[in-house]
């Protein structure tokens, strides 16, 4: 396949101060640096790009230590409206404005702690696109959708709603994560083959919802538990083309190694 591997690290609300953030982004640089065939986007036919998505407070400066490393930044979400009344909301404009790529949009914890719906969702994929950002949309089941066995009927809801009035020439910079809830942050990793099934099917109803070339032009990641011991057997699937790591990436070496698979 033709589509160029994505790693993502999302530190969610860690590390707990501006040190340790930097900290962070200096080891995981310096580990790059390190490796012989790093995989960090330099433009490289074949090379992986690489997102990570700090904490809005630290964003700028993670900035300035990782984009020499050809890695980008993006904030885990935005609100979407402009500007206004909204305390404690962050607009597309501000991280745009601090040199974020890229925004996690409709990610299971928003959805579920903070009553992001797939409505608001989709208000936020399009102020993302609006603003020449990159929205990294994430799907997936939860447990008892899982145990119900309509993990494909919750995916492709998912995306039909989110993106809906998302044009195909928009599509061009949309990622999507799948990111099974039940395997976020519980060590239990879905297997490569079966997460693979999900890609495939996300693949179909994009195709349907859109054609054939948006369907395999679209970077699909794999999120929930990824670690370096499932990333190369993930990776090694056929339409699975990177990953959205959480707790990995909060360890400088692990997260090192994930964006250095070995498919
Ligand atoms: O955004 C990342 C995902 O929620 C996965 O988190 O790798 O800690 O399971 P995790």
């Amino acid at each position: 396949n033709m589509r160029q591997p994505i790693m993502a690290g999302n530190w969610k609300m860690n590390p707990a101060t501006e040190a340790d953030a930097l900290n962070l982004a200096n080891g995981f640089c310096a580990l790059l640096n390190e490796m012989a065939d790093t995989c960090a986007m330099d433009d490289k036919e074949g090379c992986t790009e690489v997102v990570l998505f700090p904490p809005f407070p630290f964003i700028s400066k993670v900035k300035d230590i990782v984009a020499k490393n050809g890695i980008s930044v993006g904030a885990q979400q935005v609100y979407y409206e402009d500007k206004g009344a909204f305390t404690g909301s962050v607009a597309a404009s501000m991280v745009k404005s601090v040199g974020c790529e890229y925004v996690l949009c409709g990610h299971s914890e928003r959805r579920t702690l903070f009553s992001d719906s797939d409505v608001n969702i989709n208000s936020k994929v399009k102020k993302v696109l609006e603003f020449g950002m990159k929205p990294i949309l994430c799907i997936g089941e939860t447990q008892e959708e899982y145990d119900l066995k309509i993990t494909k009927e919750v995916c492709a809801m998912q995306v039909s709603k989110d993106l809906a009035g998302v044009s195909k020439q928009e599509m061009k910079n949309v990622v999507i994560a799948y990111e099974p809830v039940w395997a976020i942050g519980t060590g239990l990793v879905c297997d490569a083959e079966s997460a693979n099934e999900v890609h495939k099917y996300i693949r179909s109803v994009l195709s349907k919802m859109y054609d054939d070339e948006v369907a395999q032009s679209m970077r699909i990641q794999y999120g929930g538990s990824v670690t370096p011991d499932s990333v190369d057997g993930l990776m090694a699937m056929s339409d699975i083309d990177g990953c959205l790591v959480g707790g990995a990436s909060l360890y400088a070496d692990k997260f090192a190694r994930i964006v250095n698979f070995q498919p």
